[in-house]
């Protein structure tokens, strides 16, 4: 059986870190939030369990608690900060209570030899990231300290019998120099994994279970031409062929080139079953006279699921009934998250396609549904993609609307479209498109004064937006070269018509969002 690591999720904020690092490893890795019981721990079957960190207090009334169960199950156990102060309470060990946090980073001295530290040059200290309140003072019966800070006895802490390991600080966070390495030894040295989850073994896992799930069925899949609509597209088409329908819709608000590009490649490669849906007109006639971003997206979202739905019932007219759905779930969408009072049980609807399923009354395939964002990238290296697909920014469902501040027009979206070809083809040939998140060009409702030859003009304002991001929740704006940005602000001013001033957004999420509506 393949290992497993199980995360159980005490609500830090970098609990998926957690996970992405055991993957980046090779070990296929889950979170479940931190009301799990032993004995659906142990019915998951899992090789090894991470304890992960968290913002409450272990001595508070409604703390969330560690199933004591789960320390008889014989799986080793590592717990990170809240983590390793709930294994101290449980198995009789002493907390201090803290009234201040210490936060950011520490030098960590290895006081005892431990296969954790396997690897590692104990003669010198460790740079470690902290994030905590409470700190372990005296460790339970069968534990031995085996590292310490110039302000914590017990920073670490190990009961080799057992495999049951802490560490207060954060060793999945790149601030902790040895973290990886640390991670590494728990998983190889101590409970002896084998790094055997590999974006082949999943490819073709999945291309048996969808043969499996979906039988002689036939499944309908939205294409938007971003990397998962893609990825699940191919491999679903790998799996059953020609009973994969796959509709392309063009909403008006695309980029220039954007769906042709897409799907010209996959028709061509692929050999795929695609409807190419023009549109256009639809679109922007309702979106005619609409100025509130949320408004655009409802009118796009509903409309969105109007054609799609039209075109579905036209292909279940021609092939008998198609019954299965297919979308570009990732994990963190799934992810239960947690209140450190318990699990919120939110579970977010995909962004550009929420909504489908209630409406379709389908079944839903969901092939992605375990994989980070950089493994569907991998997926798509995997699988023969190229890396202007594998590598394309993110794109929102309601497309250059939203980034049309104001009403959105066919003249307006075609000043944004031209603008923005030219930031997308300075991106590519600087080598910067892949460095960073995302960037766009933004046409804005104002029109501002300028010189050219003898004359005023008063025309368009473009605002270009580069961020560099991990997940998008928070986003830093691109250090660009100016030479870069002054290249792109030339060529728009000179070959765009309409637009005579360019600025750059220096703003980071929070408090700025990433789109400007
Ligand atoms: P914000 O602007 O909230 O964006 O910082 C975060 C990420 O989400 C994308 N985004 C959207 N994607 N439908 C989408 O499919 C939307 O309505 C939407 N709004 C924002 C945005 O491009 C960025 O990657």
């Amino acid at each position: 059986m393949p290992s497993k690591v199980v995360i159980i999720d005490y609500g830090s904020q970098v609990t998926q870190l957690i996970a992405r690092r055991v993957r980046e490893a090779g070990v296929y890795s889950e979170i479940h939030p931190c009301v799990i019981t032993a004995e659906q721990v142990r019915a998951l079957e899992p090789s090894a369990i991470i304890l992960s960190g968290g913002p409450a207090s272990v001595g508070e009334p409604d703390a969330p608690a560690l199933d004591k169960g789960l320390l008889d199950l014989g799986t080793p156990v590592l717990g990170i900060c809240y983590g390793m102060q709930a294994l101290a309470l449980t198995l009789g060990g002493t907390l201090e209570q803290s009234r201040t946090r210490e936060y950011g980073p520490a030098d960590f001295t290895f006081t005892a030899a431990s296969p954790l530290w396997d690897g590692l040059d104990r003669s010198r200290p460790s740079r470690v990231w902290m994030s905590h309140g409470d700190t372990v003072k005296t460790p339970p019966p069968g534990f031995s300290v085996i590292g310490s800070t110039a302000t914590l006895d017990v920073a670490a802490m190990a009961d080799e019998n057992r495999r049951i390991y802490a560490v207060q600080f954060h060793p999945e966070v790149h601030h902790s120099e040895d973290g990886d390495r640390i991670l590494r030894n728990f998983l190889f040295r101590i409970a002896g994994l084998t790094p055997d989850w590999t974006m082949s073994s999943f490819v073709e896992r999945v291309l048996r279970e969808t043969r499996e799930k979906v039988g002689d069925g036939h499944v309908i899949c939205a294409l938007s031409g971003g990397v998962d609509s893609t990825v699940v597209a191919v491999l679903l088409h790998k799996a059953i062929g020609k009973r994969l329908h796959c509709v392309f819709v063009d909403n008006g608000v695309l980029r220039a080139g954007e769906g042709e590009e897409v799907v010209n490649y996959l028709r061509e490669h692929f050999d795929l079953n695609l409807t190419f849906v023009r549109a256009q007109d639809r679109f922007l006639k309702l979106l005619e006279g609409v100025e509130d971003p949320e408004r655009k997206r409802k009118i796009i979202g509903h409309t969105f699921i109007e054609v799609f739905d039209e075109e579905a019932r036209n292909i279940s007219a021609e092939c008998g009934k198609v019954e299965w759905l297919a979308q570009g779930t990732l994990y963190p969408d799934v992810i239960e998250s947690v209140s450190h009072k318990g699990p919120s049980a939110v579970i977010k609807s995909h962004h550009n396609v929420g909504g489908l399923p209630e409406k379709m009354n389908m079944k839903l395939i969901e092939p992605l549904r375990e994989l980070f964002k950089d493994e569907v990238r991998k997926v798509a290296t995997e699988i023969g993609l190229p890396d202007s697909i594998t590598w394309r920014h993110p794109f929102p469902g309601p497309g250059l609307a939203i980034r049309v501040v104001g009403e959105v027009t066919a003249a307006r979206l075609d000043i944004l479209r031209q603008a923005d070809s030219i930031v997308q083809e300075e991106l590519r040939e600087s080598g910067w498109y892949r460095k960073i998140w995302q960037g766009f060009a933004v046409l804005l409702p104002l029109k501002t004064v300028g010189v050219m030859g003898d004359g005023r003009t008063y025309e368009h304002v473009i605002a270009l937006r580069c961020v560099d991001s991990v997940d998008a929740m928070t986003a830093d704006w691109a250090r660009l070269p100016a030479e870069l940005l002054e290249r792109m602000s030339r060529r728009i001013i000179n070959e765009v018509k309409g637009v005579n001033r360019v600025v750059y957004d220096i703003s980071s999420k929070p408090p700025s969002t990433i789109e400007w509506e």
